[in-house]
């Protein structure tokens, strides 16, 4: 049951579709949605938001409505209640939903209604009910907005009256407890409908016979039709009363049962009529297929259309069902989702322009050779068995005026090695969609294409000498395994280019230079990698104009690296600088330039080694001091600084040297002025070398020159008590010349080298640190003796 409503519902759609007005039903997006359908529900659900508009209680198990519960929907618009268990109903309850278009009351279990007329009501279904007499009251009548009701009757002699003047698109009547007494003869005068469906009961032979009178009538539905070879004949007559007069244009049959026989006839019987589609949908063929005697006069017949076809035939003479297609003079025929071969090549030249066969079983071997099919513009031979490549192309050579084919859904392969394609030289429009081509297929194309869909095969790459195809419109290459965009040197004219769900990581940025003609590019959903390459690309999306660029920003996302997955290519972003390796390399030379300028700068403007070595110094010279031991300070000191000079710096000595110590309070042994007259010099110089914390050596050229300030170094360096520990301060007053030290002064050259002296500072800016680093090497509390202590201990 539920299968047929869907059937029904499906060719309603339809039939509204076929008249010229569009019904507008169906709830739109806008409209505030209740779906409460197939939930167990017993009863109408109480709190149900005020604005409901649609409202979806199909499929439960509902017995019975009362007046509270739509009071309160008053914007309802759209109501279902089909296949509930209603028995009754008082349409008073609708009396407040002032809005309620459309209320599907089908199989439901009523037998009785209550009438009132819901004026805004435009669809009304009660079709698949138990009413023993009909449904309709005289309240219908003032339905002036109705446009498609349906009805379950049990005959066809209805009391239509009521509803007479209204005008409505199509009415539906259920038949299925239909009864009339053997041979009686009902009459039926359907009203001002464009559209009439009549369901049948699925399980009985056709017995309907009814003096009919159709006005205006332009679709016919039948639906559930049995017939063997004894009543096919009640049904043409029953058709008849329909085809009278010239008005019916469209008629379906659906879940149609028949011999081959009959079908044959029902066909010869149409071909003379005035109608110009004829629609079958689940046609099953019983007991045999057998030669039948058929012409085809000529007809108004413009299209036949089968859909599913079901062959429970024992006894099948191929050729007997190849003739009564093949030979068909009309000019559109569609067999589709038939698993057995119906049509080969027609004997004759052939009327038909459009053949559709989706879904069959077709062969590569079907139409070769075929010459007759030269008015046929359109074939359509998608999702059956074909192979080859070139023999479809073959198949097509003499079909002149092949405009369109559509092999899509096949398992089509083309190898190079097979040899040249032939294809009819009419071809625009090539789908070749969902096959196992590769890329040697762009070796194998009519050359006049425009339109050609390649889209879900195994395509790596397009090869760059490919035949041109100059007058290339449209194509398309999605979910194929492309690297990159092609380029366009042999599309000159392509315009749209569909390249989406490939492998293309790094889109080449000169693609909109390289194809001019391009009016649309679909390329998302691509795994891009974001890196500078990317950027190039990025920016000429940015200059084409927009509109251009199919589905940017939300498809183009990047994949790689892993940091950026997912960031759309809109808003990737890297820095100049590390996608320019000359200038990045430009920007590091000059950084460190600058660095190294600087420097120098600093070094010669400020002298800051000097500096350095001064503070190092001072640093180190503190440490030491701090951590002299307790034991050297007992040693019998007398002065803090012996001070060893060549003559010819005396001026600086007594000048600057010796006015900074004393006004720290260091005592300076000095040999002019504390050397002890009798003693020898060198007598002299060890004692009060040894008496002295520390020795403090001048340096000068002129301090190299002088042999007795050299002994004074000596004994310093290797006095007796001290001996190892750091008792030498050297100042270098004047830079000495290496060459200038004579040969055997090695400790000096060793001390030189050893730059352990504090340089002695022209400027006076610097002279505070000199200063600073000669206190700290006496920055220690000296107990020293006087010199009567002296005296004493000598
Ligand atoms: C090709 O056929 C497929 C279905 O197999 C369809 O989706 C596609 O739109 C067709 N392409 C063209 C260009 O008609």
């Amino acid at each position: 049951m539920t299968k047929d409503k869907g059937i029904i519902l499906r060719n309603f759609v339809f039939l509204v579709a076929f008249t010229s007005e569009v019904i507008t039903l169906s709830s739109d997006k806008n409209e505030f949605a209740i779906d409460m359908s197939k939930v167990g529900l017993t009863h109408v659900p109480k709190d149900l938001p005020l604005k409901t508009e649609v409202l979806d209680i199909s499929q439960n198990y509902i017995a019975e409505l009362s007046l509270s519960e739509f009071r309160y929907l008053p914007r309802l618009k759209i109501l279902r209640l089909s296949h509930n268990r209603l028995r009754y109903l008082d349409f008073s309850i609708f009396n407040l939903n002032r809005n309620l278009e459309y209320l599907d009351l089908s199989n439901n279990q009523l037998k009785r209604i209550t009438c009132h007329s819901i004026t805004s009501l435009k669809y009304l279904d009660l079709s698949f009910n138990d009413f023993d007499v009909s449904p309709i009251c005289k309240e219908f009548g003032n339905l002036t907005q109705l446009i498609f009701l349906g009805l379950s009757v049990a005959k066809l002699q209805l009391d239509l009256l009521p509803i007479a003047h209204l005008h409505l698109e199509c009415i539906l009547l259920e038949l299925e407890h239909y009864y009339v007494k053997e041979d009686a003869r009902e009459s039926f005068q359907v009203l001002n409908t464009k559209a009439l469906h009549l369901v049948f009961h699925p399980n009985s032979l056709f017995s309907v016979k009814a003096n009919l009178s159709v006005n205006a009538l332009e679709c016919l539905q039948l639906t559930n039709i049995k017939l063997n070879d004894v009543n096919c004949q009640v049904f043409m007559e029953f058709l008849s009363e329909f085809t009278r007069g010239p008005s019916l244009l469209n008629l379906t049959f659906n879940q149609i049962e028949t011999t081959w026989k009959c079908l044959v006839q029902v066909f010869q019987f149409l071909w003379s009529k005035p109608i110009e589609y004829l629609n079958i949908y689940n046609l099953t063929i019983v007991e045999s297929i057998g030669e039948e005697r058929f012409i085809y006069p000529r007809t108004t017949l413009k299209a036949l259309n089968i859909e599913h076809i079901t062959n429970r035939v024992f006894i099948f003479s191929q050729k007997a069902l190849y003739t009564v297609f093949s030979e068909m003079n009309i000019k559109m025929l569609t067999i589709s989702d038939t698993p057995f071969i119906h049509m080969l090549c027609p004997q004759t030249l052939s009327t038909f322009m459009f053949l559709n066969f989706t879904r069959n079983v077709f062969t590569d071997s079907v139409f070769q050779n075929c010459s007759t099919l030269v008015k046929l513009e359109t074939l359509i031979l998608q999702k059956n068995g074909l192979k080859g490549l070139l023999k479809v192309g073959l198949m097509t050579k003499d079909m002149s005026s092949l405009k369109i084919l559509d092999v899509s859904g096949n398992s089509l392969e083309y190898e190079r090695r097979e040899g040249n394609c032939t294809w009819a030289w009419s071809i625009v429009v090539l789908n070749l969609s969902s096959n196992l081509l590769t890329d040697s297929v762009f070796r194998c194309l009519p050359l006049r294409v425009k339109v050609l869909d390649l889209h879900n095969n195994r395509i790596r790459s397009i090869p760059k000498a490919v035949n041109s195809l100059e007058v290339l419109e449209e194509l398309n290459v999605a979910f194929n395994s492309l690297t990159n965009l092609p380029g366009c040197g042999a599309f000159s004219g392509l315009s749209v280019l569909t390249i989406d769900y490939n492998a293309i990581s790094n889109p080449s940025a000169d693609f909109f230079q390289n194809c001019p003609m391009i009016r649309s590019l679909k390329a998302g959903n691509n795994p891009f990698q974001c890196t500078c390459e990317l950027r190039e690309f990025i920016h000429s999306v940015g200059q084409a104009s927009r509109a251009v660029v199919e589905d940017w920003p939300a498809s183009y996302k990047c994949d790689y690296p892993e940091s950026s997955k997912g960031t759309p290519l809109q808003d990737f972003r890297v820095s100049q600088l590390s996608c320019n390796p000359s200038l990045l390399m430009a920007t590091v030379v000059g950084t460190v330039l600058v660095w190294a300028i600087a420097t120098a700068i600093l070094c010669v403007y400020f002298d800051v080694p000097w500096y350095l070595r001064m503070v190092c110094q001072w640093t180190q010279t503190r440490r030491r001091a701090r951590n002299l031991h307790v034991q050297e300070l007992r040693r019998a000191l007398q002065f803090h600084a012996f001070i060893s000079y060549s003559g010819h710096d005396s001026a600086w000595v007594k000048t600057e040297l010796l006015p900074n110590l004393e006004k720290e309070d260091i005592r300076v042994c000095l040999h002019e002025r504390n050397f002890v007259p009798g003693k020898s010099i060198m007598g002299n110089i060890i004692n009060f070398i040894e008496k002295s914390y520390k020795s403090i050596f001048v340096l000068s050229p002129h301090f190299v020159q002088s042999e007795w300030c050299h002994y004074e170094l000596y004994f310093a360096h290797h006095n007796l008590f001290h001996e190892g520990s750091d008792n030498l301060i050297l100042i270098l007053l004047e830079p000495i010349p290496q060459h200038s030290i004579p040969g055997n002064y090695y400790k000096l050259r060793t001390l030189m080298a050893q730059r352990t002296y504090l340089e002695w500072p022209k400027e006076k800016a610097k002279q505070g640190l000199f200063w600073a680093n000669i206190k700290a090497a006496f920055n220690v509390q000296l107990m020293l003796m006087t010199e009567n202590n002296a005296e004493a201990s000598f």
